[in-house]
């Protein structure tokens, strides 16, 4: 679908070097990536149910990584299903293939593409962001996967904030811990702030003593397109 995930004429300063940063940071994490996801496994589930996600409907997997949700999104929408999935960086993007090889799975669509140069085919049923810092925290980012979706969507969103202020001594430590995952790793006080004004029906959860979140909503029930950002009506 896209020509690469390259720096892009069009795309903002910040945001670009943001993506520099974390195709970086994946080209040496992928190998391992995998291995360091087990203590979030329940809340990559919670996120998943979350969704309510009924057999032949279409979601898409935004920055999948190596496609560890893709199994468990395959098993919400069953085989009549679709799911689409994309990344930026080459190398989680090839493990995800790899799997979608490996399981034989003829209803899941990859695509190597920065989430702002996202455009499907058709719109989908239900957004799922897990553990997608970078891209929740640029807004032509968000305008792109806002438009992927149908009026009245699911979304759900999970990741990494700070503590409340009973741990805030420990802040610093989250912090670090996400600079290494992601290019823009600011935010973390609320770092749904970009998307969730745009959402009906917004709520947040906080998980793993409130250095973690799980974030639901839907897209606006109608929405137009205005000066490269999506309105409520
Ligand atoms: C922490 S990993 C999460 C991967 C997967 N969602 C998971 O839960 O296992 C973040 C992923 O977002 C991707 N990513 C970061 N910024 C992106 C962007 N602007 N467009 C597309 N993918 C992006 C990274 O390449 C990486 O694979």
């Amino acid at each position: 679908m896209s020509s690469g995930p390259g720096l892009r004429a069009g795309a903002s300063l910040p945001d670009a070097k943001a993506r520099e940063l974390s195709l970086q940071r994946y080209r040496i994490r992928a190998a391992g990536y995998d291995d360091t996801c087990g203590p979030t496994w329940p809340i990559r589930e919670r996120t998943v149910a979350a969704m309510h996600l009924q057999p032949g409907q279409c979601v898409l997997d935004v920055g999948c990584g190596t496609g560890l949700s893709l199994g468990l999104l395959r098993a919400a929408v069953g085989a009549t299903g679709r799911i689409y999935a994309f990344d930026q960086s080459p190398e989680m993007l090839e493990l995800a293939r790899a799997r979608v090889a490996r399981e034989g799975w003829s209803n899941v669509v990859l695509l190597h593409a920065p989430a702002h140069e996202v455009h499907l085919p058709e719109r989908v049923d239900a957004l799922f962001f897990h553990y997608t810092h970078d891209i929740l925290r640029s807004v032509p980012a968000i305008d792109a996967m806002l438009a992927c979706a149908r009026p009245g969507a699911a979304v759900a969103i999970a990741g990494v904030k700070y503590f409340p202020w009973w741990l805030a001594p420990l802040n610093p430590w989250v912090y670090l811990k996400n600079r290494d995952y992601n290019g823009a790793p600011g935010g973390l006080r609320s770092p749904w702030d970009l998307i969730a004004p745009r959402l009906e029906h917004w709520r947040m959860t906080p998980v793993q003593f409130g250095m973690g979140y799980i974030g639901t909503g839907r897209a606006p029930a109608s929405d137009t397109i205005t000066s490269g950002t999506i309105a409520r009506q």
